[in-house]
């Protein structure tokens, strides 16, 4: 077996979900911090020294830390019964290249360090790249600290547990002055590159998109003594609700909205909800559609919800504007991969987070079921061991 799919077969145990299927591996669970270790005894079996940032993100350097270093990673939390490629193919295509590397005896001209990313889903606390937009002052250090999971526990209580002081949560300027260039590799996660094309394409952009909760408020009542005529029912206002969220999208080319969560309150079969949470997924090239978007799909919650005799309040929890990759950065990962053709990617990644800071790139590899955040995110065993050659091909370039 070689390199790549060996390291992923190596974790192919870790966080396995038997009710949903796939993999759920949220930050800072018995799972990541599994995969953590890891990452590290790997790293370390490589020669690599490993630390650990004030933002739990973990660095592992091919030569001192220094500044304007070469950086490639990706992360290992994964979404809710995700697939076995979203972020941990990035990691171990990198800890491959580093072999390849080494046998190829490449010269280097600055030091490499591979990063692993917290919380890139926002799976657990509600913000993804939550540990990117911390490095890079994205997010207010205080407003993370007080995300809370579904258990209620506090991103700053989940951190200290991880190891990490909260109060030392927030913008890194030495950590950021470390990334000279930054490359991620991962698996496509649309439809971009057909069964039969190239394995690997090099990303332009990414588009924009955030998160918002809708909150759905009504009469919470006995599901036996309430007639129907009686009631002020906040999961029938969001059943229309998240129809409408599919037909607002529907009518407008290129964009993407998504209700993948809901929550009844309190959640009994017999128990007409005092209230409901919905949480709204929405993306499109142009920030300024996505807004009116948004706009639209809460006047239409809001018509809705007062039919029903409830309530509808909207509250942004995360956006990221569209972003364009560094070009002179995926200008030389075209050169290395002459192959690869050029990819706008719909997913949300750390690379670009990290790209409104410093040159950032990325590499997608060909997943031929076009499936991702489904335990059915494919990647072949020759295009996963592939990957490895790909990026070590872009950082011997860098280097
Ligand atoms: C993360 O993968 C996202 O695009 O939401
Ligand atoms: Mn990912
Ligand atoms: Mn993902
Ligand atoms: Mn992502």
């Amino acid at each position: 077996m070689a390199a790549v799919t060996s390291l992923l077969d190596s974790i192919s145990d870790i966080g396995r979900d038997p009710v949903r299927g796939g993999y759920s591996r949220p930050v800072f669970s018995a799972a990541e911090t599994e995969l953590r270790s890891w990452f590290t005894a790997e790293a370390q079996s490589r020669g690599l020294a490993v630390e650990t940032d004030r933002n739990g993100i973990l660095w592992a350097w091919w030569g001192e830390p220094q500044k304007g270093a070469l950086v490639t990673g990706s992360h290992l939390d994964s979404v809710p019964g995700g697939g076995a490629f979203d972020g941990p193919l990035g990691i171990a295509a990198a800890l491959a290249a580093v072999d390849v590397l080494k046998e190829r005896g490449v010269q280097r001209n600055r030091s490499l360090a591979i990063t692993v990313f917290p919380e890139e889903e926002g799976s657990r606390f509600g913000v993804a790249c939550l540990g990117s937009r911390l490095l890079t002052g994205a997010i207010d250090p205080d407003t993370a600290r007080n995300l809370r999971d579904d258990a209620g526990t506090t991103f700053a209580d989940a951190a200290r547990a991880a190891g990490l002081d909260p109060e030392h949560l927030g913008r890194d300027e030495d950590a950021l002055a470390r990334i000279g260039d930054f490359v991620e590799l991962h698996v496509e996660q649309g439809r971009g590159l057909g069964e039969d094309g190239p394995a690997v394409a090099v990303g332009s952009s990414i588009l924009g998109h955030g998160r918002w909760k809708l909150t759905v408020h009504g009469q919470g009542n006995h599901a036996g003594t309430t007639l129907m005529e009686d009631r002020a029912d906040p999961m029938v206002a969001a059943a229309q609700i998240i129809t409408a969220v599919q037909q607002t999208a529907a009518a407008q080319p290129g964009a993407r909205a998504t209700v993948g969560r809901i929550q009844a309150i309190p959640g009994g079969t017999n128990v007409i909800p005092s209230r409901v949470d919905l949480w709204l997924d929405a993306r499109h090239e142009e920030d300024a559609v996505t807004a009116r978007l948004v706009e639209t799909i809460h006047g239409k919650a809001q018509k809705i919800a007062a039919f029903e005799g409830c309530s509808v309040t909207l509250a942004q929890e995360s956006f990221s504007p569209t972003t364009s990759f560094d070009p002179a950065l995926q200008r030389q990962l075209q050169l290395a991969l002459p192959q690869a053709p050029v990819l706008v990617t719909g997913a949300g990644h750390d690379a670009g987070i990290l790209a409104g800071h410093v040159p950032a790139g990325m590499i997608f590899v060909r997943n031929p079921s076009g499936i991702s955040h489904s335990p059915e995110e494919y990647v072949e065993d020759a295009d996963a061991d592939y990957s490895a050659t790909a990026l070590a091909d872009v950082l011997e370039d860098l280097l």
